[in-house]
């Protein structure tokens, strides 16, 4: 029996800009994962969920429920009628965040200014859909990037273009080419994307002088930026630099910080700082208030349940999370250090041809590491990996929007135990070595 269909062609029921990004990526990994499961995967960024604390759900929504009928002058139940309810678009923990910024981040953020989201991804949407046109605007991101924003970029028509990384984050240099360019051709560099701490996928910080001159050209050029910073709390050095957010004195940064590294990813949770105001017909309004707008439209409001969860867990420990995650920190840095001693052992300690050729970074925070190798990879690599090898690892290019990353890689080291990072790289170094010789 022929099935129905509801049209032949594929454009015509499913959006073309959808079908122009091409294959799915993440899917292919997840795919090449599941189809060879006992290969060691560097592909997933995911934290590791040993240190979830899952189990304190329902202690700190406890706690939030009986401080705030407490504070209110209400009865539990009528707490929790309120917490079951819709709810506002901008948050319900807005002052426990707003302190939560100052105490950790040294960020200050009107409670008004925050609008608490589900996931960074959502915040990314509400933001680019609020602030950019479509037929003026360009948006810069680094290159290679977070798909999150390249691919709901262009998955909803919006102008997108890259910028080279260096070990310094975003090369200004060739920011400030972009952006000469398009003004010549009567376009607008609206939104400059940025991951200063531990870059996905790169794993590169931002130099402390390049995040003074960033906020200067955005001055300059009148552009905002978009700071995401999903990895800023892993950071493995004693010195690390402030974030833009807490440097911006002319509201040039919408700080976008996700809690699915920081927490766990289920929660879909994540905070934003839009402090900017606009005129309009001589009022002065706040931009919040036009990203809440949006907001509204796509998930109407954040689960009260969620926030009400984290705002018990933000008053149970004085508004801080430093105390909290030390022991997920002190981990993550002990699985970077172990990456890197084993990359060490395999390739530099052998005083061979082939293992020379093979060049890392050393990030001083984040998830993943950097590699170079003398030859490409792409799918078919990854597959031959998975099969004879059984180790799976992200090809750079697939982060990039257009060229390059062709013969590097990216392991992302975060969601293994030591013994399988040991492991994965001496089977990684089998097939590079099977490659080169
Ligand atoms: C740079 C960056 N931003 C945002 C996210 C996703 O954030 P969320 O889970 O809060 O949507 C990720 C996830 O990998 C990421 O790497």
């Amino acid at each position: 029996m022929v099935k129905s269909t509801l049209s032949t062609h594929e454009n015509d029921v499913v959006n073309p800009l959808l079908m122009n990004l091409g294959e799915d990526v993440m899917g292919f990994l997840n795919e090449v994962q599941s189809q060879y499961p006992k290969a060691i995967s560097f592909a997933s960024g995911r934290p590791d969920s040993k240190y979830f604390s899952i189990e304190k759900f329902s202690e700190y929504l406890d706690f939030f429920v009986k401080t705030e009928a407490l504070e209110k002058g209400q009865t539990e139940n009528e707490i929790l009628s309120y917490l079951g309810q819709y709810n506002r678009t901008k948050g319900i923990i807005n002052n426990e965040v707003s302190k939560y910024l100052l105490v950790d981040e040294s960020i200050q953020a009107l409670p008004e200014d925050i609008l608490i989201t589900v996931g960074a991804q959502e915040g990314i949407a509400a933001g680019i859909m609020t602030v950019c046109n479509k037929e003026n605007d360009v948006i810069l991101v680094e290159d290679p990037a977070y798909i999150g924003i390249t691919h709901f970029s262009q998955i909803n028509g919006y102008h997108v273009d890259g910028v080279p990384v260096t070990s310094n984050g975003i090369s200004l240099e060739k920011l400030e080419e972009k952006i000469q360019y398009y003004n010549s051709i009567g376009k607008r560099v609206r939104v400059v994307y940025v991951i200063p701490d531990f870059q996905n996928p790169s794993g590169v910080a931002m130099s402390l002088e390049n995040r003074y001159k960033l906020l200067e050209l955005a001055e300059i050029h009148n552009f905002l930026i978009f700071e995401d910073n999903a990895y800023g709390d892993f950071s493995y050095e004693s010195s690390s630099y402030p974030t833009l957010k807490s440097m911006d004195k002319n509201q040039r940064v919408i700080y976008l910080k996700s809690l699915s590294k920081t927490l766990y990813p289920s929660l879909r949770l994540a905070l934003m700082v839009v402090d900017q105001s606009i005129s309009i017909d001589g009022n002065v309004l706040r931009l919040s208030d036009f990203v809440s707008k949006t907001k509204g439209y796509i998930t109407v409001n954040t689960p009260s349940i969620i926030q009400a969860m984290f705002g018990g867990m933000l008053r149970q420990h004085n508004f801080s999370l430093k105390e909290l995650n030390k022991e997920k920190v002190l981990g993550m840095k002990e699985k970077r250090n172990h990456l890197v001693k084993c990359l060490e052992e395999v390739f530099n300690t052998k005083n061979n041809s082939w293992s020379n050729k093979v060049q890392w970074n050393h990030p001083n925070g984040g998830f993943f590491i950097r590699v170079k190798l003398p030859f490409e990879v792409g799918k078919e690599e990854v597959i031959e990996c998975a099969e004879k090898f059984k180790v799976i690892f992200t090809p750079m290019s697939f982060f990039f929007l257009n060229e390059g990353g062709e013969s590097e890689l990216r392991l992302a080291f975060s969601n293994l135990s030591l013994e399988e990072i040991k492991t994965g790289v001496e089977r990684l170094a089998d097939y590079i070595k099977s490659k080169i010789e």
